[in-house]
């Protein structure tokens, strides 16, 4: 993880402006500390009146919180309500229909503006196309899409029908899609023919037909083909549909299916630090509430402003921040298809100007690899454009680093908008911990305070409360509506994942290492306390590499391990045992990029080792225990001080160092 340290060097404050009070929705620190108070006094009646004011519910709820098969709290259980209704139709019946809910930049530049009035349609004409194709509530269709407006109709769509969906990302191979398609049991896939970026295409339908032809996923009976590029691709009669042809004869009208408020909206697999990736589910009422009120209170969402988050659909952060918050809410987003850096590395900056954006969102690795062009090359530096549309520039994925928080804060926020450093989870559903622009002084490096109604602390092993400003275990005190509800297919991982008994089993567990200042309250975050990576804000097991590794015929042995990288926050690293002798010079090159693509083919381009080092054996205590620690120190280039004598063969430490 970058230092964090020079806040506790420099305790630099940046406090927010009077004009960004007078206008925020939270708008300061007493407004802040009210809504916490609130929350604490009546912790049902907070959630219920947030509820009621931010969705339209079909069936009023009666319930709020339902704790009685605590872990699985439910929120507002007797409510119903239907997603695709609340983020397209109440904005079209409130007549904002003529609204723009999509301004969509294509790969090369092309731009696209999709109103409210459109989307409706289009999502109508997909979800009369799915029921058509005997896609029912509570089926799962599984997107394999790049990001596209006929990504967001995909979801929309099944949220329509009551139907689940799990977005897998484009960038995941096709074992991976396989996997995910057979975990969650779909029946219908939805991809495209091609993807396009950075000027390449990538062909989504060809990994799609690989990953459907690995068998287990005999239960997709229709796969439905967004034509994005017109290339060439494989056709199998009676499964494969073309999208534009399903959906061209289909009525306009399609009646949202009304669910419980607990209905499950969607899955969305994310790497643990044991087994496969687990599929995290989140269910309706509590999750789109959090999705929307979290835009209101973390970015000060107003109606006149233009959003942009620039994740992808397939994470979290473009499901809560691009295909339900701001549709939620009725706002106006850019949608971009493509890369930062292409056609050069001014692209983000360009379209901030062009599209006029006032709320940008976006990763730190993203800042920091901009920040490196920008320094050599005026043309594609923040300071060459017009950003005075910015109020909010927001962070997520991973901590961020003083410098480059400054950088962000000064180049692109024009030393006039707060930073939303912006900490939460997959499984959290949505912000967290995060400062409130018109609210919280900022502190580069930190998260600052709990969202109201965030009952977050850090605790010890035992699940006690730490004195503020040592370091423990970051977790969360109550049930709130927009956490996981489970893991698909597989409860007892949730339970005992999330609320372990070792922390008395009523704690929600991040996975996060996490420091409160004893002055201020503020929270950093300390990096991952489990083997999770996180590699340009993407969440990696360490041990699903090590079964890529090992199922090279190959490899013997595989030990995988993080090393901090100054652009991408971290980098894998991979400690390889051949079942041949161990390659040196010429050979070692070869067999590690042979490797390299292996697990890139295996999992996906992002979870390829940057650097793998080939040993006889890997560091073991006597009971045959890989030492980690000492892994991470040698991937690290620090000379080990630590007690080595319980190492079966400490010889093996020169041969990997
Ligand atoms: C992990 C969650 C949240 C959506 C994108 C990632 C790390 C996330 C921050 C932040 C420090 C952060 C944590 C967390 N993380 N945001 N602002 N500061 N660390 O979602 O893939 O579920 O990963 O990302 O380690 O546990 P995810």
């Amino acid at each position: 993880m970058p230092v964090n340290d020079s806040i506790l060097q420099e305790p630099e404050v940046f406090f927010p402006s009077e004009a960004m009070s007078a206008h925020a929705t939270i708008s300061g620190m007493g407004a802040y500390r009210a809504l916490a108070a609130e929350a604490e006094r009546d912790y049902e009646g907070f959630w219920a009146r947030l509820a009621r004011e931010t969705l339209s519910w079909h069936k009023p709820f009666t319930q709020v919180l339902n704790e009685a098969k605590a872990p699985f709290y439910t929120w507002f259980e007797d409510g119903e309500l239907n997603a695709s209704y609340n983020c397209i139709d109440r904005h079209v019946e409130a007549g904002n229909g003529g609204r723009v809910a999509v301004i969509f930049e294509a790969d090369d530049g092309t731009v696209t503006r999709v109103t409210y009035d459109d989307l409706l349609q289009r999502v109508c004409h997909f979800a009369n196309a799915l029921k058509k194709l005997d896609v029912k509530k509570g089926d799962r269709v599984v997107i394999y899409m790049p990001m596209s407006v006929e990504g967001v109709v995909a979801m929309q769509a099944c949220a329509r029908i009551g139907a689940t969906h799990s977005v897998v990302f484009g960038g995941f191979s096709s074992k991976s899609l396989n996997e995910r398609l057979v975990d969650v049991g779909a029946t219908a896939l939805v991809t495209c023919d091609e993807q396009m970026r950075g000027g390449k295409a990538l062909p989504l339908k060809s990994i799609a037909d690989e990953a459907l032809a690995m068998g287990g996923c005999e239960a997709v009976k229709s796969v439905i083909v967004y034509r994005r590029t017109g290339g060439k691709v494989a056709w199998s009669e009676g499964r494969d549909l073309w999208m534009h042809e399903i959906v061209a004869n289909e009525p306009d009208q399609c009646a949202p299916e009304w669910v419980g408020a607990e209905h499950p909206l969607f899955i969305l697999y994310t790497s643990g630090s044991t087994g496969t990736p687990k599929g995290v589910q989140h269910c309706t009422g509590g999750y789109l509430l959090w999705a929307a009120q979290t835009m209101k209170w973390t970015f000060d969402w107003k109606p006149a402003d233009v959003f942009w988050c620039t994740a992808d659909i397939g994470w979290i952060t473009g499901h809560s921040y691009i295909a339900y918050g701001p549709l939620a809410l009725g706002a106006t987003q850019v949608m971009f298809e493509g890369v930062p850096t292409y056609p050069d590395a001014g692209r983000f900056w360009d379209m901030i100007a062009r599209h006029k954006v006032s709320l940008f969102y976006t990763a730190p690795t993203a800042i920091r690899s901009l920040i490196k062009l920008a320094e050599t090359d005026m043309k594609v530096h923040p300071d060459s454009f017009d950003l005075s549309t910015l109020r909010v520039i927001g962070t997520v994925g991973e901590p961020i680093n003083p410098a480059a928080w400054r950088w962000y804060y000064e180049h692109v926020g024009g030393s006039r908008c707060p930073v939303v450093d912006t900490w939460w989870q997959t499984e959290t559903g949505g912000h967290m911990i995060a400062p409130m622009p018109g609210a919280t002084p900022l502190v580069p490096g930190s998260c600052t305070l709990p969202l109201p109604g965030i009952l977050a602390a850090v605790v010890d092993e035992t699940g006690q409360d730490v004195p503020d400003g040592q370091g423990g275990i970051l977790v969360v005190k109550r049930p709130w509506p927009s956490m996981l509800r489970t893991v698909w297919g597989d409860p007892q991982r949730f339970s005992k994942g999330y609320f372990p008994e070792e922390l008395g089993g009523k704690l929600y567990l991040a996975g996060d290492g996490a420091v409160r200042d004893s002055e201020t309250g503020y929270f950093t975050i300390t990096g991952r306390i489990d083997d999770v990576l996180n590699v340009s804000g993407h969440r990696l097991g360490t041990m699903e590499i090590e079964s890529a590794l090992v199922a090279n015929p190959l490899v013997a042995e595989a030990a995988v391990v993080g090393r901090t990288d100054e652009t991408t926050g971290e980098v894998v690293v991979a400690f390889v045992v051949l079942k041949g002798a161990r390659p040196e010079g010429e050979e070692a090159v070869k067999i590690a990029n042979e490797l390299r693509a292996w697990v890139g083919k295996e999992i996906g381009p992002i979870a390829k080792p940057k650097v793998i080092r080939f040993g006889e054996n890997l560091p073991k205590t006597r009971s045959g225990k890989i030492m980690r620690r000492l892994l991470r120190s040698l991937a690290a280039g620090e000379t080990i001080t630590q007690d080595v004598s319980t190492l079966e063969n400490p010889a093996i430490l020169d041969q990997l160092g």
